[in-house]
């Protein structure tokens, strides 16, 4: 059984090698994760929100035609004299930026089976220490610090500690969904009983759905090897917590309420470009009464465009 320790997690393992079916055709030549949300790649913002955290050393578990990851964390010389030599300091510093933000380690997870066989391939990184998993897709807006609080309530309670939302009756069979004890509730830390990978609305515990933030506690690794592929035939994550739950190991959500944007969705991933870009220094003032215009003149819902 898991106790809270003096050891804290200090390393970050984010899974992109997820095969991005909900974006083809972009995905056939592009993965999801690098997919622009205004300039820069959605798994930048993820990096630096573990480096925010205190969480520097960052494993990424890739794949096939995902190689190209591989290149944007890495160092660019060419590009970078070519800068210098034009003295552009600004867009310089922007290049830097996405490769000293973390030291950045790469494993290959061989063939997509699933969230937690990707999260399994991080073992040998992560060695006897609680770690954290943050999905490659899943922006969380840098003023909401939910990472930050996920890692105080592991400190606090040992074991793992999951993000959750609200996301309604209409929306859990896309997602893990919680049991919890409300009794336990302690802040926004609620202890979990219970967890169920894509249940169907109507069996589902509760409307409180996992989403891509994880703390979790060495035990994982023995729980993913016994693991037998779940819903949609893959290793769930998911169900090798419902292990570590059965065992005794706590298990904690902390429930969000801030910004969240699942780039791996189209219509998500549209208003992220959108909501970031407007509130933006450089583009905000010149995107929002062009935006309003825009919106003023749109049609009325079931009208037919002009
Ligand atoms: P998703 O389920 O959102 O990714 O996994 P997906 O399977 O690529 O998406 P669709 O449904 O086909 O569009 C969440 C995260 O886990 C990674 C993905 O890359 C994504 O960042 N993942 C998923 C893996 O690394 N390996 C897997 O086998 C599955």
């Amino acid at each position: 059984m898991s106790s809270p320790s003096a050891r804290t997690a200090t390393k970050a393992v984010i899974p992109v090698a997820g095969m991005g079916t909900r974006f083809l055709p972009a995905t056939k030549a592009i993965p999801k994760e690098l997919l622009p949300v205004v300039d820069r790649p959605a798994l930048q913002y993820i990096v630096e929100e573990a480096a925010r955290a205190g969480l520097p050393e960052v494993l990424m578990v890739t794949g096939r035609n995902k190689s190209a990851i591989e290149d944007f964390f890495d160092r660019t010389p060419e590009l970078e004299t070519a800068l210098e030599k034009k003295g552009d300091q600004f867009r310089l510093a922007a290049v830097h930026a996405a490769t000293d933000v973390a030291q950045v380690h790469f494993v290959r997870q061989g063939e997509a089976r699933g969230l937690g066989h990707a999260v399994l391939q991080a073992a040998a990184f992560v060695g006897d220490e609680p770690f954290a998993v943050l999905l490659g897709d899943d922006i969380i807006d840098a003023r909401d610090l939910l990472l930050e609080e996920m890692l105080a309530v592991q400190a606090e309670h040992g074991g793992a500690v999951v993000a959750l939302l609200d996301v309604g009756a209409d929306n859990i069979s896309k997602y893990g969904a919680v049991a919890v004890d409300e009794s336990t509730a302690d802040g926004s830390a609620v202890r979990i009983t219970g967890l169920v990978e894509k249940p169907p609305a109507d069996q589902a515990p509760s409307t409180l759905a996992i989403i891509g933030r994880y703390v979790l506690p060495p035990e994982i690794f023995a729980a993913l090897r016994v693991t037998e592929p779940g819903a949609g035939g893959e290793i769930q994550l998911t169900d090798a917590l419902v292990r570590l739950v059965d065992d005794g190991v706590p298990v904690h959500g902390v429930v969000f309420s801030g910004r969240r944007y699942d780039t791996g969705d189209r219509l998500d991933y549209l208003k992220a470009v959108v909501q970031l870009a407007v509130e933006r220094e450089d583009l905000g003032p010149q995107l929002r009464p062009w935006l309003r215009k825009f919106v003023a003149d749109l049609p009325a819902e079931g009208a037919s465009p002009a």
